[in-house]
């Protein structure tokens, strides 16, 4: 053994340069390892003259420390290898795709009819689900026990109270609180989910989706509702959309109508969308019943207005001749991508 083995080796660990952690290992098992060159240097010590052994020993030792305290410097300095040995970045490369989403039919629909009110200038307002009787039937006319509250199976909350909580069965309960909170005149649309127990089938949901809107001004009149759907019709399904009234009846309103719109897929000559008869179904409306205005405190005498309602799903259907309800409330997947380029989001 050699003063120059231990130069050496230490020459050859300074000027060490590792660039992985399996290079700082492979360092290690060469220096260190049972087979190792410093280990070796200790297995010779044993021929050293007894007269050098104090001073080999002293190097000997500070050698091990040097060339440990070397690999361990190396092993936090190098990062992981499959950061510094893994291939380099591309920034080139095309992105992870993810899938977008699309807007639901119904929500394409509710946008369409909200933003043509807007330009109206028609206000958004909208209400609690869970509702009391009092918003849902009384304020607007259904005395205790009059049959038109059968017109509307209602899934109840509680029961056994006065004003008992229910599943609302329409948007008409959000005007109320619009009549009672806003100041007049009151212009609003209320969009929003109702319920209604009834058996679910291609033509009838037990939830379904509704705007409603309502207009309170002086001296509103009924031509002044004809006028407002004939402007929505035509906004709604085309510049050439007719429109007819026929008389209906709701609690609330007085007169009341049912609106149909010619059928814009045949032009009024007859098509199984249709049936035959040219014109679609698409919403109730009428003239607010003084009863109404007076239970929210509104003037009957100086102030009068019309209110609509529609239901989202049966318009979607109309838009894009769907056969059945069901589709828009069991998310099948091939039925919403259908939709994927409706609209722009
Ligand atoms: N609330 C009625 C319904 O749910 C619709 C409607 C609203 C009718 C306003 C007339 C006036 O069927």
């Amino acid at each position: 053994m050699k003063r120059e083995d231990i130069d050496q080796i230490l020459a050859e660990i300074n000027n060490l340069k590792c660039k992985t952690q399996k290079e700082v290992e492979d360092a290690r098992v060469k220096f260190l390892g049972k087979k190792g060159e410093v280990t070796r240097l200790f297995e010779e010590f044993r021929t050293v003259a007894p007269e050098l052994k104090r001073e080999f020993g002293k190097s000997l030792n500070e050698l091990k420390q040097t060339v440990a305290a070397r690999i361990d410097e190396m092993k936090a300095n190098v990062g992981t290898d499959e950061a510094a040995s893994g291939p380099k970045q591309d920034l080139s490369m095309p992105g992870e795709p993810y899938e977008l989403g699309s807007r639901h039919p119904v929500s394409i629909v509710r946008k369409e009819i909200v933003d043509i009110f807007r330009k109206f200038g028609y206000d958004v307002a909208e209400g609690p689900e869970i509702e009391d009787d009092y918003h849902v039937f009384e304020a607007l006319n259904f005395p205790p026990n009059h049959p038109a509250r059968d017109m509307q199976d209602t899934f109840f909350v509680s029961t056994g109270h006065v004003n008992p909580l229910l599943l609302r069965t329409h948007t008409s309960s959000v005007q109320v609180r619009a009549m009672e909170k806003m100041k007049l005149p009151i212009r609003v649309v209320c969009p929003g989910r109702v319920f209604r127990n009834e058996a679910i089938s291609a033509r009838a949901h037990c939830i379904f989706h509704q705007i409603e809107g309502l207009y309170i001004d002086e001296d509103v009149t009924f031509a002044d509702l004809k006028q407002a759907i004939l402007l929505f019709a035509r906004e709604m399904f085309g510049p050439e959309t007719e429109i007819r009234m026929r008389p209906s009846f709701f609690p609330f309103t007085e007169p009341s109508a049912e609106v149909d719109v010619s059928c814009n897929i045949c032009h009024g000559k007859g098509c199984n969308i249709c049936k035959g008869t040219g014109w679609l179904e698409i919403l109730g409306c009428g003239m607010v019943d003084p009863n109404v205005l007076e239970a929210s405190g509104i003037d009957s005498k100086k102030y009068s207005g019309f209110a609509f309602g529609m239901g989202l799903e049966r318009i979607a259907m109309l838009k894009w001749r769907v056969n059945d309800l069901r589709h828009y409330f069991e998310n099948d997947m091939r039925f919403l991508r259908e939709f994927s380029t409706a609209v722009e989001v």
